[in-house]
């Protein structure tokens, strides 16, 4: 941790829809960090939106991209940030690694409901396109709960809470 007591990146994970962006938004407004978010970082890079990603190279090649984007990230010597990421960066072993060093890892926790409500707003979410998204969340919830354990520093269920007082829990305990 620095001098000034403030922590160097922070980066959150969990499912699609736990509130990452939110939150990072939250954290960027309080803390004055830049926000960067891998699926973002992904876009620019491939020139393509996520859902076009997906449909003409396939998974395989998304995660190759959200790897090479996760590298760049761990350069060192950068400044600090708030960095949000893709739902499913926690898979590879490589990755996981790379972001328990990157900065103090938060999980993001919401109900399964509150998921497939965030979720069924926007369709750029090429895993749940699908005939039964919360069959396919529940899957992903079982399979990648480990991993998001395994490096997370902080475990946040955000149910019931305010995007202010994540944040702000975030801050008191990172
Ligand atoms: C994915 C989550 C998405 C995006 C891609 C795959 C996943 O990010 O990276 O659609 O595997 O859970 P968000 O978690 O930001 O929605």
């Amino acid at each position: 941790q620095p001098a000034d007591g403030l922590p160097k990146n922070i980066v959150l994970i969990g499912l699609m829809g736990c509130g990452k962006t939110t939150v990072g938004r939250k954290l960027q407004a309080l803390l004055g960090y830049p926000l960067v978010d891998t699926d973002h970082l992904i876009e620019e890079k491939a020139r393509m939106a996520i859902t076009e990603i997906f449909a003409r190279r396939g998974e395989p090649a998304f995660r190759e991209l959200e790897s090479a984007v996760l590298n760049e990230l761990s350069a060192p010597g950068t400044p600090r940030r708030i960095i949000a990421t893709g739902g499913g960066i926690v898979g590879r072993r490589a990755n996981r690694k790379l972001l328990s060093k990157l900065g103090y890892v938060v999980w993001l926790q919401a109900p399964v409901d509150v998921i497939l409500q965030r979720t069924a707003r926007n369709r750029e979410r090429p895993l749940l396109q699908t005939e039964n998204p919360r069959e396919k969340i529940e899957r992903l919830l079982i399979e990648r709960s480990p991993l998001y354990h395994e490096i997370a520093d902080l475990e946040l269920e955000t149910s019931g809470l305010e995007t202010e007082e994540i944040a702000c829990g975030i801050l008191e305990s990172a």
